[in-house]
């Protein structure tokens, strides 16, 4: 089988590694792929974004399954393109990635539904939005609706701070089209839990639970990142909550899609908060998350492209989906600055840490240029170590972390701490 791989980050490194096992591949591109991927496929330069190249490719090269990881591709139609021209995917069309690119139609989803989530309300004006936050009790949360590369959530300590995050919305248009309208959100505490699930629309399969840390320095402090490092299962998670969960959240999600004639085909993320009333939603991804793919997948024992070409054929209740026992631990290492701007272009010195058994060491922006591993964005590598239990995951990601060097490398040194 050819295989096509869209996008060019960790998610997609951990994939292709997975999908390269399966006897029935015999060859994989990427598009645009990474110096990590290139190891495992034919990296061709065409962004992700560029759904017309990716169209074109695929016509041309006997594709006979593809799979659309990024979020950017899946809601501007890249599956519903790719299957009108006979290539299969996995992933879901762009009526069903809705439910990450636009926040306004998962809540207004979720309410219809009754499936637990914050409450809400929707402003395509300024003037409202700011009287409604005055008069409301802080903290609150202020969210564009589309797509905004994680930087569209602000938690408003303050009116002060919410008054700034929805001027740079709807006034500055700091995310263009994703900020002309916003959700004014309740702010829910409790610990987040993200949950991947395989689905074909018919059954759902969640995954091991894993723990983002979002935040670029230890303890939880600084700006909001894409994410600097995970641990799977999460330790908050009980088989109890993952009882509720399904019952609640999960089945009354995949059922609410069919309902609304927009059923949802692929990997499906719940982002979700375990509040003092119980779980609730906090955001769905259409998508395998990044990091969370990294911790999540050497987790996985049955063939992860078996499970995906049952899901586009819609009988993923026919094929094993299994996990072993023991857990992930997942260190982020970046570029000095990040997520605020960086340089590029650095070598990279493995040292031998990819040579320890357990640890996988997954390139997220990398580049091979003439034979040399260059730094090409601002979350570089991310370190996975799978073992018997957290403490050990997390000394073999760590010990592994400490060999590789490149030029402004920064890391978290707390996760899977507790
Ligand atoms: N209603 C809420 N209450 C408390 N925290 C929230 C709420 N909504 C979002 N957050 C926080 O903001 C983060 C980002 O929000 P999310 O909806 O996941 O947006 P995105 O991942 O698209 O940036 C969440 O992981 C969570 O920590
Ligand atoms: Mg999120």
């Amino acid at each position: 089988m050819n295989i096509l791989i869209i996008g060019g980050g960790g998610r997609e490194h951990v994939i292709t590694k997975y999908i390269a096992r399966n006897p029935k591949v015999s060859k994989i591109y990427a598009l645009p792929g990474n110096g990590g991927i290139s190891q495992f496929a034919e990296c061709v330069k065409i962004s992700a974004e560029d759904i017309d190249g990716i169209v074109s490719f695929a016509a041309t090269h006997a594709i006979d399954f593809a799979i659309v990881a990024p979020d950017d591709p899946l809601a501007m139609g890249a599956v519903d393109r790719l299957e009108a021209e006979g290539v299969k995917c996995f992933g879901p069309e762009k009526s069903a990635a809705q439910i990450e690119s636009s926040k306004v139609f998962a809540k207004e989803l979720m309410t219809k539904y009754g499936i637990p989530t914050a409450g809400y309300k929707v402003f395509t004006e300024t003037d409202k939005a700011l009287s409604y936050a005055a008069l409301s009790d802080c903290p609150i949360v202020i969210k564009a609706d589309g797509l905004a590369k994680g930087k569209g959530v602000t938690v408003a300590e303050n009116f002060q701070q919410a008054r700034d995050a929805i001027m740079s919305c709807m006034r500055d248009k700091s995310f263009g089209k994703s900020g002309e309208r916003i959700l004014i959100e309740e702010c829910l505490t409790g610990p987040e839990v993200t949950v991947l699930a395989f689905t074909d629309g018919k059954t759902i399969i969640p995954m091991v639970s894993s723990m983002d840390h979002k935040r670029a320095y230890d303890g939880n402090k600084g700006p909001n990142t894409g994410g600097m490092g995970v641990i799977a299962p999460n330790p908050h998670y009980t088989p109890e909550i993952a009882n509720e969960c399904m019952t609640r959240i999960f089945a009354p999600t995949i059922a609410a899609m069919n309902s609304e004639g927009r059923t949802f085909k692929g990997c499906l993320y719940f982002g979700l908060m375990l509040t003092p009333e119980g779980p609730k939603v906090i955001e769905y991804n259409c998508r395998f998350g990044d990091p969370e793919a990294e911790a999540v997948l050497p987790l996985m024992e049955s063939d992860l492209l078996d499970v995906m070409m049952a899901v586009r054929d819609e009988r993923l209740a026919e094929v094993p989906v299994k996990f072993r026992e023991g857990a992930s631990c997942c260190v982020v290492c970046a570029s000095s600055g990040y997520p605020g701007s960086y340089l590029t272009g650095y070598p990279i010195d493995l040292g031998d840490a990819g040579n320890i058994p357990g640890v996988d060491v997954f390139h997220a922006g990398t580049k091979l240029e003439g034979g040399r591993l260059l730094t090409s964005g601002g979350r570089v590598l991310a370190v996975n170590a799978v073992a018997d239990d957290l403490p050990t995951a997390r000394e073999m990601a760590y010990d592994a972390v400490g060999r590789i060097t490149f030029e402004g490398m920064r890391y978290r040194s707390d996760i899977g701490a507790f």
